[in-house]
């Protein structure tokens, strides 16, 4: 049996990302309490009440008949999912799911005060079989892949119970609480041979594809460098999710984990050209030496072989961080973070918080161009591109690629792909744009439907050690910095 380490309240499960801070089916959900309370109350009046109670219980929009949204890219219904932990998120990727034609087969609330009711709300509502603890959903032999959502310090724990079970697993990001977890998950889920991706959903979507693609073309040259903000004003309570130690809080394990993962993924690109790395005399050796390995089996390595430790940083990336603890705790969580990384000859300047506002946006600057995903980056519908000089053109080597004072560019470029709507019986939680959860969805119902698919090729298993080593170092060095003060 799993042990619970923290009784959490409802309302505090899993909240992520900034926004809406109403629940927009509040009015909704009581309505579904009453008539649930009704239909419990039939229930015990006989076999004809409890007839009565499954129709008024279950009476919901989802099984009125849902509009199915048809979105090129999303493509649902070839798997039966499972979810773990039935807080805000659980129910915005729910909704995504029912609405993009995908297959809810079964819930759990496990560590809520009542496991059994929130459960079996969520259950009615989409039409799903519900359980009360993890071990009973693990045991479902009709569910295929579970989404993890439970709050992170239970990300580790959770997962296992399923990979364990022989389930594939989608676990919301961080992937655990530091590498040594996201370790340990990841080569559970090899031995067991299922996939196991971190929620990193910006990754599928249609306009951070784009921007991989054109960082791959090699239109803007060598990636130097990358930029990104994103954080918001979580809500001022020291029990809140979000700047709780027990729950796995922190600035950086919420919201600085998307810019780490997105900025190891673009410095990959750039041992993926043809021609290899480090081009420019300016880089550091290390990354001239670094360039005849490959980062992803320095990564990987110790999911290859189980007597490898997590790989060394050292040589390969340089952390300079400083932040903000939240000070009213005891056991402190960083609430805000400034960091300077470099991953093998490839920089990111990093911001993220939990007490302001951000502009949410990620820049791409390379050696001949800029790249920038529009707000909110981390679930973008468009970016736009600048090109200053060609690449690939002898005759321009020796204009200098300029942006200042309106130098005429090279191309301008550009990309929108907005996010399917809900449909009117439908409405989130939380998220406006969690229909965008039916990219991710697709990538790990397509994996499934592969032989031996032990992870996505957008999300792999590599890029999710790395980005965790790397948080790590920036919250141990936050720390560091405030003790020194
Ligand atoms: C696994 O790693 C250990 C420790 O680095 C090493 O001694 C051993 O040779 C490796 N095994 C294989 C099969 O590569
Ligand atoms: C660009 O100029 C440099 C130095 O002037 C030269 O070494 C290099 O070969 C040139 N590159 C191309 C593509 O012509």
């Amino acid at each position: 049996m799993l042990q619970i380490r923290k009784m959490v309240s409802e309302v505090k499960e899993e909240e992520e990302e900034a926004g809406e801070k109403v629940w927009i089916v509040a009015e909704e959900r009581n309505d579904l309490r009453r008539w649930a309370k009704i239909g419990r109350a039939a229930l015990a009046a006989g076999v004809l009440g409890a007839l009565l109670s499954w129709a008024l219980v279950c009476t919901s929009p989802t099984r009125k008949g849902t509009v199915v949204v048809k979105t090129p890219g999303i493509n649902l219904g070839r798997k039966r999912w499972g979810i773990a932990g039935l807080g805000r998120i659980a129910y915005d990727f729910a909704v995504s799911l029912k609405a993009n034609g995908g297959h809810l087969e079964a819930v759990a609330a496990g560590s809520l005060p009542n496991p059994g009711s929130r459960a079996s709300d969520f259950g009615c509502r989409f039409g799903a079989r519900h359980y009360g603890t993890y071990e009973a959903l693990a045991a479902d032999p009709k569910v295929d892949v579970v989404y993890v959502a439970t709050t992170n310090q239970l990300h580790m724990d959770v997962a296992l119970v399923f990979v364990r079970a022989g389930k594939a697993v989608l676990v919301e990001k961080p992937t655990g609480l530091d590498a040594p977890q996201a370790l340990a998950m990841l080569r559970e889920a090899r031995a067991h041979g299922v996939l196991l991706a971190t929620n990193f959903w910006n990754m599928l979507f249609p306009v951070t594809r784009w921007a991989i693609d054109v960082v791959k073309s090699n239109k803007l040259g060598e990636v130097l460098a990358a930029r990104g903000d994103m954080g918001f004003e979580a809500v001022d309570n020291l029990h809140d999710r979000f700047l709780s130690p027990e729950l796995g809080g922190g600035a950086m394990l919420d919201m600085g984990c998307y810019i780490v993962h997105l900025f190891v993924q673009l410095a990959a690109i750039n041992f993926e050209r043809k021609g290899d790395v480090a081009r420019l005399p300016t880089r550091p050796r290390e990354a001239y030496e670094f360039s005849r390995a490959k980062l992803r089996d320095h990564f990987e390595a110790p999911l290859r072989n189980a007597s490898r430790p997590l790989a060394s940083l050292d040589g390969l990336a340089r952390v300079r961080a400083t932040g903000h603890l939240d000070r009213r705790n005891d056991d402190p969580v960083d609430v805000e973070a400034s960091a300077a990384v470099e991953l093998a000859g490839t920089r990111l300047l990093l911001g993220t918080s939990l007490q302001r506002a951000s502009p949410f946006t990620f820049d791409v600057l390379a050696a001949h161009g800029t790249l920038s995903l529009d707000s909110p980056a981390n679930c973008p519908t468009s970016a736009s591109a600048a090109v200053y000089r060609d690449a690939n053109d002898a005759r321009n080597n020796n204009t200098a690629p300029t942006p200042c004072c309106g130098q005429p560019r090279l191309a301008d470029l550009r990309f929108a792909s907005p996010i399917p709507s809900y449909p009117e019986s439908l409405k989130p939680e939380r998220y406006p744009r969690g229909m965008g959860f039916g990219y991710v969805q697709t990538a790990v119902e397509a994996c499934l439907s592969t032989p031996n698919c032990l992870e996505l090729p957008e999300i792999p298993a590599w890029t999710q050690l790395a980005t965790q080593q790397i948080v790590d170092a920036i919250i141990r060095e936050i720390h560091q910095t405030n003790d020194a003060f």
